[in-house]
């Protein structure tokens, strides 16, 4: 590793890592020039490696982002839909926007947000959930695998419909082998060192390919998804091969189940570890939206007016429990404005890890590094800006509206229908939190510490 400049004055500084540099940059100033300099700041160079990593064929690059612009206009030019004359990449984000967007001129995230809604109003029961116990009498989980695999069948179901579970039920709890790896593609470690990653992923692409394989009419009944067909569509008139079209959806079913889960959890889990008085306030705030134990106005919990506990609680956990980077590669020699005169050399990689900024003191107050929800009562609306847990720039998370809105509905049933004991340790000690594993930038949420799940006995509240 070499250090150029660093510490306090929060001067970009250099890592070198399998033959690659990394300039790794935390000074506001230098953060907003990457995110304006696209031309010199590639973030499809750095989206290409990874998908190369994932296994994506040269024939699948040259019918996508290789693509000459030209070609691609004139390719989907007849594609029926709103989106025409773009290149790829464009393409691709346009595609996610309008499924993801509210300001987008559709229902598709209301549908997608409401599919998700129905489906966790039928499954959050006592009956139905005693599937996931470890006991047979009773309902004990370990929570943060139990919340990994019901929210990921969540995003799973509102992705692909029904039919997916139908032909692999297992596919929710089979990600979870490969979400804990895929750090090793993100990092293009060589596969021969990471031989448990090459198998699941060889596995779930199958079960993606195995899905595409089914007739339309079967796959398209009752997903409630605009973007699947459609990108479906998109790959097909580009000519993408099966296997490719597979690994483009493996990355759409990570980018939607690799995140959510997790932020549940952790909302959980500092819940759990707060003083009873903040799941008191959080159950009365949001009662207004209930009609017994169904959640039938959703769009209530989304103001900070009604719900301040929920506001500031999904907040901090936001900006303590993310791990998220933005990633580009430097496509051209390029020095970085004052303060310094850094230059960022063409060729090499550039990291932006968020957590800096989301302990920045000057910011957040001396108390940065502890958790405490209460300091969003104070602090100006601009300190929202500071908490980057979805990224920045042209490459912001798309899905950060459906992410709010699917967190603060699941958290808000949970808490409504049930009441969680840890077991062993009690709920207010809070000495069996797991630490979160921040050993490296990633894209989203931590995960936790190895060996670090607990259990917890969950039962119904009249
Ligand atoms: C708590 C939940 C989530 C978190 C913390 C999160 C975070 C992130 C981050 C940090 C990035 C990279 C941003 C960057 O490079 O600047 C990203 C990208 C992305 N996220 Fe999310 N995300 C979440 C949920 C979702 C959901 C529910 C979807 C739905 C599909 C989604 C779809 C995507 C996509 C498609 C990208 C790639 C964007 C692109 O290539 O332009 N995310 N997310």
């Amino acid at each position: 590793m070499r250090n150029t400049l660093s510490g306090e004055s929060r001067q970009p500084f250099s890592l070198q890592a399998a033959g690659t540099t990394f300039y790794v940059i935390s000074h506001p100033k230098h953060m907003s020039e990457v995110f304006k300099n696209t031309h010199s700041f590639s973030f499809h160079e750095f989206v290409l490696d990874i998908l190369k990593a994932t296994g994506l064929s040269p024939d699948g690059i040259a019918k996508t982002y290789d693509l000459n612009p030209d070609i691609v206009d004139s390719t989907v030019d007849h594609f029926q839909h709103p989106i025409k004359n773009k290149h790829f990449e464009h393409l691709n984000r346009q595609l996610h926007i309008t499924q993801l967007s509210p300001s987008s001129q559709n229902d598709n995230l209301a549908s997608l947000d409401q599919a998700i809604l129905s489906w966790l109003q039928d499954h959050l029961t006592i009956p139905n959930l005693q599937q996931y116990s470890l006991v047979q009498d009773g309902l004990e989980v370990d929570l943060y695998k139990f919340i990994n695999e019901v929210f990921t069948r969540a995003g799973e179901h509102a992705y692909f419909g029904p039919a997916f579970a139908k032909i692999n039920p297992d596919m929710a709890k089979e990600f979870q082998i490969y979400d804990a790896l895929q750090w090793k593609d993100l990092y293009q470690l060589p596969p021969f060192l990471g031989p448990e990653l090459t198998s699941i992923k060889e596995k779930l692409i199958a079960q993606l390919k195995r899905y595409f394989a089914l007739p339309q009419e079967e796959r398209h009944k009752q997903n409630p998804s605009w973007f699947t067909p459609n990108t479906e569509l998109t790959f097909d008139k580009l000519g993408v091969g099966e296997r490719d079209k597979a690994i483009f959806f493996l990355m759409l079913y990570f980018a939607a189940n690799s995140n959510t889960p997790k932020l549940i959890f952790w909302f959980l889990a500092h819940l759990l570890s707060s003083p009873a008085s903040y799941l008191s306030k959080i159950r009365s705030e949001t009662s207004p939206a209930f009609t017994g134990h169904d959640l039938t106005d959703p769009s209530y919990l989304l103001n900070s007016t009604n719900c301040p506990t929920l506001e500031s609680f999904y907040l901090e956990v936001l900006r303590f429990r993310s791990n998220s980077a933005s990633a580009r590669r430097v496509t051209a020699d390029t020095v970085l404005p004052a303060p310094g005169s850094f230059v960022l050399r063409k060729g090499a990689k550039i990291m932006i890890p968020y957590r800096v900024f989301h302990f920045d003191e000057s910011v957040f107050g001396a108390d940065a590094k502890e958790f405490n929800p209460e300091r969003w009562g104070s602090l100006p609306a601009s300190a929202r800006g500071s908490v980057r847990a979805f990224g920045g720039g042209k490459s912001i998370c798309p899905g950060r509206y459906l992410a709010e809105r699917e967190v603060k509905k699941a958290v808000v049933l949970l808490v409504r229908r049930f009441d969680f004991e840890v077991l062993g340790k009690g709920n207010d000690g809070g000495e069996w939190m797991p630490r979160g594993d921040d050993s490296r930038p990633g894209v989203g949420m931590m995960g936790i510490e190895k060996g670090g799940d607990f259990r917890v006995r969950i039962s119904g509240r009249e």
